[in-house]
């Protein structure tokens, strides 16, 4: 798969034929000034919960695109209430999309829209067709679910975890993280975007180092091949 970083938390992954969109925050990010937004191709936009920082630039790209939605009920709703598609999933469920298998799982975080109203619970996901399987971990905590990951999907390729601390996992958990997923290529996000997750690169290196595991820092609007 062709993973391209768009800055944040924001992938967009190649997979198969098809091409997915995740937590896209680009537009006032002023490290991803360079990213040409409406030039983004996508066919789907999956969103880990609804705080602005993951579903700033949802209308805009799916204006643009026409991608559909996959997240929770209560975000897939209050985008269809603006006039977007998309396929309400929760925890703990699998649906096959063109693409492959969803199956979302849980994260330990909060989830609001940002006018503050609810948007169910956050959440990560796994994403597996025939050759490749990798999880996008959205904003969590490490948690012990984690290690369900291993038990109930196929053997992940990468992962990609938020790695800035303070709102997220940092360094630590994060390496921990991947122990629990069993994953020894792992991808950083959620980092360098605001002050309070400025990730020490050097220091995520050898933490990972020590274990084995490649980490890969991505430069926004670098693309990795996993
Ligand atoms: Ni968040
Ligand atoms: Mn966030």
């Amino acid at each position: 798969m062709k993973i391209q970083y768009l800055g944040h938390a924001c992938v967009l992954i190649e997979f198969g034929s098809h091409k997915l969109l995740f937590d896209p925050f680009i537009s006032v990010n002023e490290l991803a000034k360079h990213i040409e937004i409406d030039k983004i191709e996508t066919d789907f936009i999956l969103l880990s919960h609804g705080h602005q920082d993951h579903i700033l630039d949802v209308e805009r790209i799916a204006g643009n695109t026409g991608a559909a939605i996959i997240s929770n009920f209560e975000i897939v709703s209050y985008f269809q209430k603006k006039g977007l598609n998309g396929h309400p999933m929760n925890h703990g469920g699998v649906w096959e999309f063109e693409f492959g298998k969803v199956k979302m799982v849980n994260a330990i975080h909060s989830s609001s829209f940002p006018d503050g109203s609810y948007a169910g619970n956050p959440s990560g996901f796994v994403i597996w067709n025939d050759e490749q399987c990798f999880y996008f971990a959205g904003d969590t905590a490490l948690t012990w679910d984690m290690k369900l990951i291993p038990l109930l999907c196929p053997k992940l390729d990468c992962c990609i975890l938020p790695m800035g601390d303070n709102f997220t996992m940092g360094i630590e958990e994060a390496s921990i993280a991947s122990d629990f997923v069993e994953c020894s290529t792992v991808i950083a996000c959620h980092f360098d975007t605001f002050g309070y997750i400025i990730l020490d690169k050097e220091e995520a290196q050898k933490v990972f180092e020590q274990k084995n595991i490649t980490l890969l820092i991505p430069s926004i609007g670098e693309t990795l091949i996993v």
